[in-house]
């Protein structure tokens, strides 16, 4: 095995509810670890619960149990939303372990021994929501500059760690680090806060005030901060969680990945707690953004938390992996909202990735009994080219660039991926196996096409596992290819042409089924919308007329709704014999291919609609024409003659909706 990797997520506040803010970082995180197996890397991949403190104390003594009862209540929130959205830490620290609990108190003595901690009386403005002290210049009307609940003048008398004197040190280091702090904007916020003379560290309670935490081993009277107890996690879990059970060979740590909120605790506290105790600093902090909705803080006073179990319950957890990393880039804030994942599901989810997979397993087994194609290398062109090459690029340098820890440019690497889908479906559309079907003396052609498709598909499967691991297992079911995810990527997994001719390929469930993305919410909201376009309709709309539902003919914006317009293409016409006016066509639908009777057979020849983007009513009742069943109806214009056919001009992917 090649080099150690060893990533950490903030762990988190056991009082609170898992959120899509907890979902977050877990999942990005997840994403390395996995795509950092595969490139074979020792990886240890830690998470877990920050389990002591005031809130924690508080909450309890409200519930009316005890404090360590009330965290083993709340962990398995955490717990059981990791394995819904196939989290794959290594291990789960909890802060309640004795072992953290001793290993805390080790570090805290040996400080103590060599003089970094020391006792003084202490006065200021305590903040019991962010357990902190504030100086008088911090304080505006009496309240905490952080969470602005009021503050309380407290004097104490407390221990002391030394942080001042690591000042110069960590400007230093940040400066002789440039990969240190990421993105580069936080790392320069931090170099601001550095350039204010840094002070000691308060890092007890007195059990007086708070009694739910780690004794300080030379003066029982006092617990320690909770930030002291909670940043010690990342060392402390590599002693008795890691298979080494040793500091070595994982510290130090490749990443820690933290929200925005949190950098000054991991890149001043955390790196100066290390400096003391002569640890090396770990190689990259980054600090992504936080989740807006409605670009409102999410809290539970105004009842706008993202719940991750139900939008997975809505739309699967890979379809929520990919939202969240693909939506917003990875550092910045974003705002969350419903209908932007249920756009991204139905175009880039189940048209993009879903149709793909659906279309090529299909023309598989239509045009090559189920089984992958020997491809005659004589016969590609500059299509096959560009499609390959895409492809080698993505494995060898776009992805490896975009997610090393430096760059984390995750929203750019499914970007990437994107663009092969995308041109994959387009050299598709454009070579046309079903037109090359027709003609035997295409059949090398046709056996060349269906290859390369498959092929792009077998990659697709490697690089989509660390971001949608479900769905990279269900593509290679279909596939039938002998990619094996438990283990490091083998070179022939990676290398474009090692596609076995003769597999055989077997439709499965669609990747992405359809899903109503039209909710109820909005629905109601089209309704109110002043400029729907049948409003404006001016043949629906009798001059005078102010109440436009008194018109018979005019129909309300929910009825038309009813009628499901979809994109789709033509990949097989012909005529119905006996019948000069009709053609039977098969029509690709997103994942489905449909069969249309359209009365269009006098102003179109078969074979000049095929590859054509047309409209289609999608949920019109089968019926029968002369005996031939047709699922669907072609829109074209004008009455009893047809005039034209409507068709899309841009390149639109088969299964959207027309709204
Ligand atoms: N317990 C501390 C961390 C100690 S690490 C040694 C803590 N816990 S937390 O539960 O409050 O927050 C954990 C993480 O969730 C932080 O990284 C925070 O940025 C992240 N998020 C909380 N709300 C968030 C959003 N709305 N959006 C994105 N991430 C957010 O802090």
């Amino acid at each position: 095995m090649s080099s150690s990797f060893y990533l950490t997520t903030p762990i988190y506040y056991v009082n609170d509810v898992p959120h899509i803010g907890h979902a977050y970082t877990t999942i990005a995180a997840d994403v390395l670890a996995r795509y950092a197996r595969l490139q074979n890397r020792d990886t240890f991949f830690l998470t877990g619960l920050d389990e002591h403190g005031q809130k924690v104390q508080q909450a309890a003594e409200k519930a009316n149990i005890d404090p360590q009862q009330h965290c083993d209540r709340l962990t398995p929130q955490f717990q059981n939303l990791w394995k819904t959205l196939e989290i794959s830490h290594d291990a789960f620290i909890r802060t309640t372990d004795s072992q953290h609990k001793s290993i805390v108190q080790r570090a805290l003595q040996q400080l103590y021994d060599k003089g970094l901690i020391y006792r003084a009386e202490y006065a200021g403005w305590y903040c019991t929501f962010d357990e902190r002290f504030w100086t008088e210049k911090d304080i505006t009307d009496g309240l905490c500059p952080d969470c602005h609940r009021p503050v309380e003048r407290l004097s104490e008398s407390n221990y002391f760690f030394r942080m001042g004197q690591f000042q110069q040190q960590l400007i230093d280091h940040i400066h002789s680090h440039p990969h240190f702090i990421k993105p580069e904007s936080r790392r320069n916020e931090v170099l601001g806060f550095l350039n204010k003379p840094l002070e000691d560290l308060s890092i007890s309670r007195p059990c007086s005030r708070l009694a739910w935490g780690i004794a300080l081993p030379f003066d029982p009277q006092y617990v320690t901060y909770v930030w002291f107890d909670a940043l010690m996690n990342y060392v402390s879990a590599l002693e008795y969680l890691s298979p080494a059970k040793a500091r070595a060979p994982y510290w130090p740590a490749n990443l820690h990945i933290v929200g925005k909120d949190i950098l000054t605790t991991h890149a001043v506290y955390w790196s100066t707690m290390l400096f003391a105790m002569a640890l090396p600093l770990p190689h990259t902090i980054f600090a992504h953004g936080w989740w807006t909705v409605q670009g409102e803080k999410m809290s539970k006073s105004r009842g706008n938390v993202v719940d991750p179990e139900a939008m997975v319950k809505e739309f699967g957890t890979d379809a929520f992996r990919y939202f969240l990393l693909r939506e917003v880039p990875f550092g910045q804030d974003g705002d969350f909202s419903r209908e932007a994942l249920a756009g991204r599901y139905t175009s880039d989810l189940a048209n993009g990735l879903g149709n793909l997979l659906s279309r090529t397993v299909t023309l598989i087994q239509r045009f090559a009994d189920g089984y992958v194609p020997k491809p005659e290398p004589s016969t590609q062109t500059e299509l096959d080219h560009e499609l390959q090459t895409t492809a080698e690029t993505l494995i060898s340098t776009t992805l490896p660039d975009y997610l090393s820890p430096e760059r984390l440019e995750l929203h750019r690497a499914l970007e990437a991926i994107w663009g092969l889908i995308q041109i994959a479906n387009q050299y598709i559309d454009k070579t046309a196996p079903w037109v090359l079907a027709k003609q035997p003396d295409n059949r090398h052609r046709l056996n060349t096409v269906l290859y390369q498709s498959t092929e792009t598909l077998r990659l697709l499967c490697a690089v989509l596992y660390p971001f949608l691991p479900s769905t990279a297992k269900n593509m290679k079911q279909q596939l039938g290819i002998p990619l094996d995810f438990s283990i490091p990527l083998q070179e022939h997994d990676v290398t474009w042409g090692r596609l076995t001719p003769g597999t055989q390929v077997t439709k499965g469930n669609p990747l992405f089924p359809r899903i109503d993305t039209a909710s109820r919410q909005k629905g109601e909201k089209s309704v109110e919308h002043s400029q729907d376009p049948i409003s404006h309709e001016p043949t629906l709309t009798p001059p005078g007329s102010q109440d436009k539902t008194s018109d018979p003919q005019q129909i309300t914006i929910n009825e038309f709704q009813k009628v499901q317009l979809k994109v789709a293409k033509v990949i097989e016409a012909e005529r119905v014999p006996k019948s000069e006016k009709l053609l039977k066509l098969q029509v690709q639908v997103g994942e489905e291919i449909r069969q249309i009777v359209a009365g269009i057979g006098k102003r179109y020849e078969p074979e000049t609609l095929l590859g054509k983007t047309i409209v289609v009513v999608a949920n019109l009742k089968p019926a029968k024409l002369m005996g031939i069943e047709s699922q669907g109806m072609v829109l074209a214009a004008g009455g009893q003659e047809v005039m034209g056919l409507l068709t899309i001009s841009d390149d639109v992917p088969s299964g959207t909706m027309i709204k």
